[in-house]
């Protein structure tokens, strides 16, 4: 896997993570999505260097340019919910993609810190053959990206997979690393090192579902 920390040069990037990070200015919910959104941008700007084009000439009112098109078969894939600020910064940019969704939950055993991740829904295209862009804003210890992954393959087999995220734990990312094919690219906003006892990222930014859309049951 090669890993890209946008966070590993300044840019205008650095602003939009440390609002999302700042308690004064997380609780804003519509620029916590908004600032999610532009992270999702940035992150598919640098991703797009990275695919495949073909020239196309274009026609203007006064000639014409031959100017190079970015290859058509692409999905992005956003794990609910809190993928979909992500999702919409992806498809911003990727506005021909097609669209997957899946679903993936934290479900706690014996009211314990201790989890398994619950995938339940999905609406996906076939990936067979496809470029897949797989957004989650938090990779946190990994498995939802694994076990979502596992289940998205049934709908085929991708023939190249960027994973998009916003901030990731150390842990999580060495989790992963093994677990998609090796010409995997993951795009991640930035880095953090710790992991706590519930799985959160430190010094991260929270919830990030409940930052952007509330809290729920
Ligand atoms: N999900 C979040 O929203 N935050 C974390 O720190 C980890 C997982």
């Amino acid at each position: 896997m090669t890993i890209h920390n946008l966070s590993d040069h300044n840019s205008i990037l650095l602003k939009f993570i440390s609002e999302i990070r700042a308690v004064d200015k997380q609780q804003d919910k519509l620029r916590f999505r908004r600032n999610i959104e532009r992270i999702g941008e940035v992150l598919g700007y640098e991703l797009s260097k990275h695919l495949k084009y073909n020239n196309k000439k274009i026609t203007t009112p006064l000639g014409v340019k031959e100017i190079p098109q970015i290859q058509k078969d692409i999905v992005v894939c956003s794990i609910l919910r809190a993928g979909l600020p992500l999702h919409q910064g992806l498809l911003n940019y990727f506005d021909d993609a097609e669209n997957a969704f899946i679903s993936a939950y934290r479900k706690h055993l014996d009211n314990s810190d201790a989890f398994e991740i619950v995938v339940e829904y999905l609406a996906s295209p076939s990936l067979e053959n496809k470029i897949l862009l797989l957004a989650d804003p938090m990779l946190a210890t990994g498995q939802s990206m694994v076990n979502v992954y596992e289940v998205l393959k049934k709908t085929g087999i991708p023939k190249k997979i960027h994973i998009v995220s916003v901030i990731g734990a150390t842990e999580g990312i060495d989790f992963i690393k093994d677990k998609f094919p090796e010409d995997t690219h993951l795009w991640i906003a930035t880095v953090d090192n710790t992991l706590n006892d519930k799985g959160y990222i430190v010094p991260g930014l929270g919830d990030a579902g409940d930052l952007a859309y509330g809290t729920k049951l």
